[in-house]
């Protein structure tokens, strides 16, 4: 089974584009990515963000937080392309990404464990037949376990309601997770200071309601 469905290349793209991105020190890649795990030392907190689109909420986050590391990972260069440009506008020295799907990324994540891991409108694969693609399953969530502490928060937004219920169900089967009741819905937007991203905006545009979930490691 593939790991990413997705189109991963936009239709017209330019050869410099591709380089300067190349040879960005934030783009990660499967040449250097082994370097991430030295570049990484000098950060105690580490976020990461599945499928960040164009990067409205990695990026908004890291520049509040300038004292932890993050790293996002999404297939889709187009994404890439905005979120290069404006780290490289701000400056900013904790925020990494690569084009590396989850799966593939998860190959070089051994010893890293993440503070928060954010997914915001994951695909959600309405059809019937496609509904296996979907990245949020109960392998994903066994994985999640492998790059979490105690008390680990998992943000997962999503405008579906199909795909809401598979995600509640994937986590509540798990020993690993539990759903937080502490802040609710829309609180966890807000308490954790999530951006309004295209698909969330798209979401706002169509009156879809839009499930803030917030999932927290348990004790072992
Ligand atoms: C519906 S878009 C949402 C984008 C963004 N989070 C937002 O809120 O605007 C889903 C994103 O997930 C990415 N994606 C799909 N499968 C993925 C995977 N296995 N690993 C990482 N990203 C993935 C897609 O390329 C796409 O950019």
């Amino acid at each position: 089974m593939l790991n990413f469905y997705g189109r991963r290349h936009p239709r017209n793209i330019k050869n410099n584009k591709l380089k300067n991105l190349d040879d960005s020190n934030f783009f990660l890649d499967k040449k250097n990515i082994k370097k991430f795990n030295s570049t990484i030392k000098k950060f105690k907190n580490f976020n990461l963000e599945i499928g960040f689109g164009r990067g409205e909420n990695i990026f908004a986050q890291s520049l509040k937080n300038t004292n932890d590391l993050f790293l996002g990972c999404d297939p889709y260069l187009s994404g890439s392309f905005y979120l290069s440009k404006n780290i490289k506008a701000s400056g900013l020295k904790n925020l990494f990404f690569t084009t590396l799907d989850f799966l593939e990324l998860f190959k070089f994540l051994k010893g890293i464990t993440f503070k928060r891991i954010i997914i915001m409108f994951p695909d959600p694969w309405p059809k019937i037949r496609h509904k296996k693609r979907r990245l949020i399953n109960s392998n994903f969530v066994n994985l999640l376990d492998l790059i979490t502490f105690e008390k680990t928060k998992i943000v997962v937004v999503t405008d579906h309601e199909d795909y809401l219920n598979q995600i509640l169900y994937e986590f509540y089967k798990s020993k690993f997770f539990e759903l937080s009741t502490e802040i609710v819905n829309y609180e966890v937007g807000v308490s954790f200071d999530i951006a309004f991203t295209k698909y969330y905006k798209k979401a706002k545009k169509s009156n879809k309601k839009v499930y803030f979930l917030l999932f927290e490691k348990k004790k072992s």
